[in-house]
């Protein structure tokens, strides 16, 4: 249980879904944890869950697709914990049901490139510097399978996260000197409100559900705790020789064409 022990832990997008059950674990490992997030109330939430489960966390308010923002997150969270070891960059999102290039406008296009791409690139230029003072640190950036293998209608959302498989690889090989691992976890179907919202704008979300789970050779939706396990294994000092790494958590779903009958 102490695998982050002492360790401080900056979680993006923590207000909710993965984020939260990755908050919630590192806390149970022994990190502090800083979640931060858009979304006031679901940050607050998720401090005071950590807080009722024995941990110590702090919510930090911050649109990650803003510079000046991000900038002041970082430095609050030293200001108050004093270091940074560990960032889960996990903020995205996507456009909605009709995401193809006719139907997104131009104002899509660009609120999906700084959610998607600029946020990430926001978050670790400004916690990277910290991290080299430091002497060392581990970063995680959520990607998502739809980066290498796309649906229809879902074009801005693989097409922005594919972005992400490059700024893992190059974060990884320029900062591997200052004993920086840079991971990333590309997530298949997770069960969280994201997902939730989307079954429920179906007219028949079981059946969309169901549609879901049957391309899934392990048979199920996975769980926000499922992914949370993966983002701990890159954290932890068990990785400590995986860098440049991009991890599916998807029961399966990038092993192949799968067809349960
Ligand atoms: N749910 C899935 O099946 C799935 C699969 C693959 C990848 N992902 C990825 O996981 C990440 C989060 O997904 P989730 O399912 O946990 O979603 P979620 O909607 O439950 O959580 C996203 C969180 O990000 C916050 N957020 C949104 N915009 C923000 C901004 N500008 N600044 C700061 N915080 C902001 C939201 O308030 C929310 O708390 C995304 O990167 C998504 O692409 C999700």
């Amino acid at each position: 249980m102490d695998r982050l022990k002492g360790r401080v832990a900056l979680i993006t997008g923590s207000g909710s879904g993965m984020g939260r059950a990755t908050a919630r674990l590192f806390s149970k490992e022994g990190a502090t944890v800083a979640v931060s997030d858009i979304d006031e109330r679901g940050g607050n939430e998720t401090v005071a869950a950590v807080r009722a489960e024995g941990g110590v966390a702090s919510f930090f308010r911050c649109d990650v697709t803003k510079g000046v923002e991000v900038k002041a997150t970082v430095d609050a969270i030293i200001a108050k914990y004093g270091r940074i070891d560990i960032v889960h960059s996990h903020v995205g999102g996507d456009i909605g049901p009709a995401d193809t290039v006719v139907e997104d406008s131009e104002e899509d296009w660009e609120r999906l490139m700084n959610l998607n791409i600029k946020s990430h690139f926001l978050v670790t230029k400004s916690v990277i510097p910290h991290m080299i003072r430091q002497g060392g640190g581990a970063i995680i950036i959520t990607i998502t399978t739809n980066a290498f293998m796309n649906y229809r209608h879902v074009q801005a959302y693989g097409t922005t996260k594919s972005a992400l498989i490059q700024l893992t690889k190059s974060l990884a090989m320029d900062y591997a000197e200052n004993n920086i691992r840079v991971n990333a976890l590309a997530p298949g179907e997770i069960l969280t409100p994201l997902w939730e919202k989307h079954f429920n704008a179906h007219p028949n979300p079981a059946e969309a559900k169901e549609a879901v789970r049957r391309k899934i050779p392990i048979g199920r939706i996975g769980t926000a705790e499922e992914v949370a396990s993966c983002a701990l294994f890159f954290a932890s000092d068990d990785a400590r020789y995986v860098t440049g790494n991009i991890l599916f958590v998807d029961g399966g779903l990038m092993a192949g064409f799968y067809d349960p009958s």
